[in-house]
């Protein structure tokens, strides 16, 4: 069943978070865009304005490290101008309030974190941490001292974001992480994810197949909606903190 902001929630959807006792979130750039943070394909979306081949890959940073540098700069600038939204919010509060829980994130902003969550799976890194190109150094972006653009290593080598880009391979350890909650939840809760990047996009299709229910809450419908036991559309600040509300009035 598709609802929008302006309905009532359906007591049945609310029925789910009731009766769940594993709950797996997946969130994509859509619930940092109440933030401020431009999502990737949405009309003020990042690969409207930018080629993701110019600023998202290995070649990208080999060809022209400084420009790739200070698009992540200008990134980490709106993010210390902004900070979670109630989005996040919801899902830190909901962390606690399940026996067992995961949020597999795809975003690099470090807003969940910020907002309180813990139990974090980050799929594609965080531009918050910087790893070396020549070393196996990995370290925090604010204990670098930032001397050149990009900052370099203590080996000599160039810092990067430890993020992954088009091209290289995801983090194993997380995917695996996130594969088997995936299996073992009751519910899968996506927020603010187009669901066309892999491996995310087929992330709820494990979780349905082994028999959770997939319930979406996205500003319009994606690939997901058609597998959803319920999907809400809208504004993602507005209907996690409805939800959430029913929910816990609810158990009350
Ligand atoms: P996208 O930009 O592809 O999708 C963002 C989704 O959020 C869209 O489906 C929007 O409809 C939705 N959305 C926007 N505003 C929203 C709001 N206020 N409330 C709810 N939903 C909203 O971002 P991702 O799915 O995260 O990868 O993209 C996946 C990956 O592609 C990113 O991690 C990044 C990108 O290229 C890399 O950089 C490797
Ligand atoms: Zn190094």
């Amino acid at each position: 069943m598709i609802v929008t902001e302006a309905d009532k929630l359906p007591e049945e959807l609310i029925d789910v978070f009731v009766n769940t006792k594993y709950l797996v979130v997946l969130t994509g750039a859509g619930v940092s865009a109440e933030s401020g943070m431009p999502t990737f394909r949405g009309e003020d979306g990042f690969w409207r304005k930018y080629n993701a081949m110019d600023l998202a890959t290995p070649e990208a940073f080999a060809n022209d490290p400084k420009l790739v540098w200070e698009w992540y700069d200008y990134r980490r600038g709106i993010l210390d101008k902004t900070g979670p939204n109630r989005a996040h919010e919801v899902i830190a509060e909901m962390e606690k309030h399940y026996p067992q829980f995961k949020l597999i994130t795809q975003n690099v902003d470090g807003l969940h974190a910020r907002a309180g969550s813990n139990k974090i799976i980050e799929i594609h890194g965080n531009l918050w941490r910087v790893k070396c190109q020549k070393c196996d150094y990995n370290g925090d972006f604010m204990e670098v001292p930032l001397k050149s653009n990009p900052p370099r290593c203590k080996c000599g080598g160039f810092l990067r974001p430890d993020v992954v880009w088009f091209g290289e391979s995801l983090p194993m350890g997380a995917i695996d992480s996130a594969v088997e909650a995936l299996r073992a939840c009751d519910t899968v809760l996506t927020v603010g994810t187009s669901g066309v990047v892999q491996p995310a996009a087929s992330f709820p299709l494990i979780a349905h197949e082994a028999g959770a229910a997939v319930i979406e809450s996205n500003i319009e419908p994606t690939p997901i909606t058609s597998i959803c036991k319920h999907a809400m559309h809208g504004k993602a600040t507005v209907l996690l903190d409805k939800l959430w509300n029913a929910v816990i009035e609810m158990e009350k």
